[in-house]
Formats: structure tokens, C-alpha cells, sequence
């Protein structure tokens, strides 16, 4: 466990990744099962939930509003549902560290619960845009406050009632679409919102599976307020957004073939799969299945050389989380990468397009970041000393650049990597990247 708060990373030059893995569970499924498991009739079971920072905070708030759950332990939780609305309000601020679906999910939640209170984050997650869903929830008749910058911390103030609203999503958010979704459960009247591009419909799919009926039409999904949760058991797959850093590795490191198990493959999140496949990348899917309303599949991925494209558009949202990994495949492939309409990447756990962009140049790689993404012309990364500005994904991807690069790669601030995939350094240590963690 990387639990130190000033956490390095040493990854040494060359290696390939081999044999059979699980990564850990996916995020954004285990932060709906606590949220969804809550509000439930009866007990939900959780297996596969992952264990790391960002969906413990989400565990750790419901807890604080009275939700008896057990575990984690070995992937399993099991939540004691108090219904729709058996929540208590919690005596301190809610601290949801670094985790921005927890805060804006729960915002949405939380706004029709008639309770009193705060919901705080670290700085990162504090200086990330919040009016995106406050602006909805105060449509709707919720009070839910954020400082003069539009940031956290939040402020939930009780309202007697929430009013449905039929709501343009102005960016392509899961996490607004949810949070508006989540108040909906509340209100009076039929809630809808429509994307303008599809983005992860995880709370959608989890609401079916709880019972709640839901109507989809395109890009439009509505659902009627008032009505109530039926605990359901629930398999969280392997993270694909975790998954995406060892296919990535694999692609560009000679000699590799790694089989992962079990990786989420909604068609929402598969964004990665198939920007690397126009790429060139060798990707195998097999074994598909579906668990709990949820696709599944095993994938083999083999080092495969990777060309430079421009990444179509529409296939973003589908890899939002991805581009940091990607940047890394662009700086081994052969011509250039382009990247545009990604503007969001600004607004994640770090700038991402910055972040990354300086990283890459300083290992060597000609990196242009642009307002909406990036132009990298593939070429020999080169060893040195980056920062990965406390974002988990930034501290991974660079982390696999080392296979291909020819010195070892020092990455600072390294512990969040913790919030979405704890013992990273194990698994990918254990299928041949030569990664050491220091301390101190
Ligand atoms: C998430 C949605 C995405 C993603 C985040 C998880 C979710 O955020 O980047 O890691 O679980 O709904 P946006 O909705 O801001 O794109």
C-alpha cells in the first residue's frame, strides 16, 4: 500500500510486461454500489469493490450519515440499505479527499435529503469547477452553495421539496448527468437529461438493476421521482481506466504479452481499445460475459508497433480518463498524434494537457499542448525527473513510459495513485515493470 503523502516513484528503463492479471475494481461502479446500496430496501452485496481512496471516501460519508456497512474486505461489502430516506446528517463536514464523482454525485444525492451540510475535498478536488452541478440542482430548487470561485467546499441546505427538470447537459459529464439523475430520485415530476455526447452510464445501468424504472430514448434518459431501491448484489469488474495503463504498456514494450482479467467493457469506457487498435496496437477480446447488467471480457495485449493518428472526436468522452496513458503510446509510435476536443482533461485531478505535456518534454518527446488536447510527434522518450502534480493516472502512465525509454524515469508525488489503484506497484512489479517506490 502506497499510503506515505510524499511518495516517489523510481521506474527503471526497459522491461516487458508478461502472464496474467487482474487490476483492481472499477472506480466509478464501486462508488455507485455504496451510494446506490444505501438508499436500498434490504442488504446489498458488493464483491470486487475497489479498495483504494477515492470509493472509501464515498464508503466513509455514508457511514457518517448513519449507513451500517461491513468491510471492505477481500473486494466485499456488504451495506445494511435505510431507504430512501433513512440517511442522518452527519455531525462534521463530509471529506471526500481527492474524489471528484463522490462530491458531485453526492451533491446531487444529497440535495433533496432535507439534512444540513458540508462536503469538503483535498486541493485538488477543491479547485475543481462545481457550478456545473450546482447550476442544475439550483434549477431544481436545491440550495447547495460553493465559494465565490464556483469550489468546493459545498454547502447542502435543506428545502422542503425538488422540482423536476428536463436538463441539456452544457459538457459532456457523467458526473452531472449523474448528480441530476441522483436529485431526480427526489423530486416531484419526471427528471431528464440528454448528452450531447454518450458518456459512462453506469448510474443508469445501476438503477436498473436496484429496480428503479428508467426510460431511455438516444442521448435523452428520464426517470420519475418518488420512487425506492431494491438491494441487489453487485460484481464489480476490473477497471478498465486501471487496465489502460498496462495496455498501454504492454503495446509499446517489446516482448510483452499480458492477459487481463475480467475488465469492465461498457461501451461507454471503451474509448481506450479502440483509439489503440487504430493505432496498431494488438488487442484480443475474448471470454465476453456479462455480470450484474455490466459486459466483461478478458484481453490479451501483445507489443505491437503503434503509428500516430488523430484521434476522432467522438471516441473522447468514451476515454476521458485514458489520455495520459495515451500520450505515452503517441510518444512510442511512429509520426504524429493528434488530440482535439478534450478540453475537459483541463479540469481533472491536475490539467492533464499541461501536466503531461511538460512531463513528455522533459523526458525528450516533442509535446505541443493546444487549448483542446495535444500534438506529440513520436520519437525516443528519455529518462529524467517529473511531477506528476499528485494526479494517480499522470504518476502511472510515466511510470510505464520507462519500459520504452532509455533512462530511468523519477516521478514526484506519487501517493494518490492510491485513490484509484492501490498496490499498483505490486501488480505491475509483478508482470515485469521495474518499479520502485520511494518514501520520504
Ligand atoms: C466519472 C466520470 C468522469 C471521469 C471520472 C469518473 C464517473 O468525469 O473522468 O473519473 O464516475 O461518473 P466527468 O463526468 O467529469 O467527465
Amino acid at each position: 500500500m502506497l499510503s506515505h503523502s510524499n511518495i516517489r516513484f523510481h521506474a527503471r528503463s526497459g522491461g516487458a510486461l508478461k502472464g496474467r492479471l487482474r487490476v483492481p475494481g472499477d472506480k466509478s461502479i464501486s462508488h455507485r454500489s455504496i451510494m446506490l446500496g444505501s438508499l436500498a430496501e434490504g442488504t446489498t452485496h458488493v464483491s470486487g469493490f475497489l479498495e483504494g481512496e477515492d470509493s472509501l471516501a464515498t464508503l466513509n460519508a455514508f457511514r457518517q450519515m448513519g449507513v451500517n456497512i461491513e468491510g471492505p474486505e477481500n473486494g466485499r461489502v456488504v451495506i445494511c440499505g435505510v431507504g430512501m430516506h433513512g440517511l442522518k446528517a452527519p455531525q462534521t463536514p463530509l471529506d471526500l479527499g481527492n474524489s471528484g464523482t463522490s462530491m458531485r454525485l453526492l451533491s446531487g444525492l444529497l440535495a433533496g435529503q432535507g439534512l444540513d451540510l458540508t462536503l469538503t475535498g483535498d486541493a485538488s478536488l477543491s479547485s475543481r469547477p462545481m457550478r456545473r452541478v450546482t447550476e442544475p440542482l439550483r434549477l431544481m430548487g436545491a440550495r447547495v452553495d460553493t465559494t465565490d470561485a464556483g469550489t468546493a467546499p459545498l454547502h447542502i441546505r435543506p428545502v422542503p421539496s425538488l422540482k423536476a427538470i428536463d436538463y441539456e447537459l452544457p459538457v459532456a459529464s457523467a458526473q452531472v448527468k449523474s448528480c441530476v439523475l441522483l436529485a431526480g430520485l427526489y423530486a416531484d415530476g419526471v427528471t431528464c437529461v440528454t448528452e450531447s455526447a454518450p458518456t459512462r452510464d453506469h448510474t443508469e445501468r445501476m438503477l436498473q438493476g436496484f429496480g428503479y424504472a428508467l426510460q431511455r430514448d438516444g442521448s435523452r434518459v428520464c426517470l420519475k421521482g418518488g420512487g425506492k431501491l431494491i438491494a441487489c448484489d453487485i460484481d464489480v469488474p476490473a477497471d478498465i481506466s486501471s487496465a489502460a495503463f498496462f495496455l498501454v504498456g504492454a503495446s509499446i514494450a517489446p516482448g510483452s504479452d499480458l492477459t487481463l482479467e475480467h475488465v469492465g467493457m461498457n461501451p461507454t469506457r471503451d474509448g481506450i481499445i479502440n483509439i489503440l487498435r487504430l493505432m496498431g496496437a494488438d488487442i484480443e477480446v475474448s471470454n465476453e460475459r456479462s455480470v450484474g447488467g455490466e459486459p466483461v471480457a478478458d484481453l490479451r495485449v501483445r507489443h505491437a508497433p503503434l503509428k500516430g493518428i488523430r484521434i476522432p472526436e467522438d471516441q473522447v468522452p468514451l476515454a476521458i480518463d485514458e489520455f495520459p496513458a495515451l500520450f505515452v503510446a503517441a510518444a512510442c509510435a511512429e509520426g504524429e498524434t493528434v488530440l482535439t476536443g478534450a478540453e475537459e482533461l483541463r479540469v481533472k485531478e491536475s490539467d492533464r494537457i499541461q501536466v503531461m505535456a511538460d512531463g513528455l518534454q522533459t523526458l525528450g518527446v516533442d509535446a505541443r499542448p493546444t487549448p483542446d488536447g495535444m500534438i506529440i510527434q513520436g520519437g525516443q522518450i528519455h529518462g529524467g525527473e517529473v511531477d506528476s502534480h499528485g494526479d494517480h493516472r499522470i504518476a502511472m502512465s510515466f511510470a510505464m513510459a520507462a519500459l520504452r525509454s532509455d533512462g530511468d524515469i523519477h516521478i514526484r508525488d506519487c501517493a494518490n495513485v492510491n485513490t484509484s489503484f492501490p498496490a499498483f506497484d505490486r501488480i505491475a512489479g509483478d508482470a515485469g515493470l521495474k518499479l520502485e517506490v520511494e518514501h520520504g
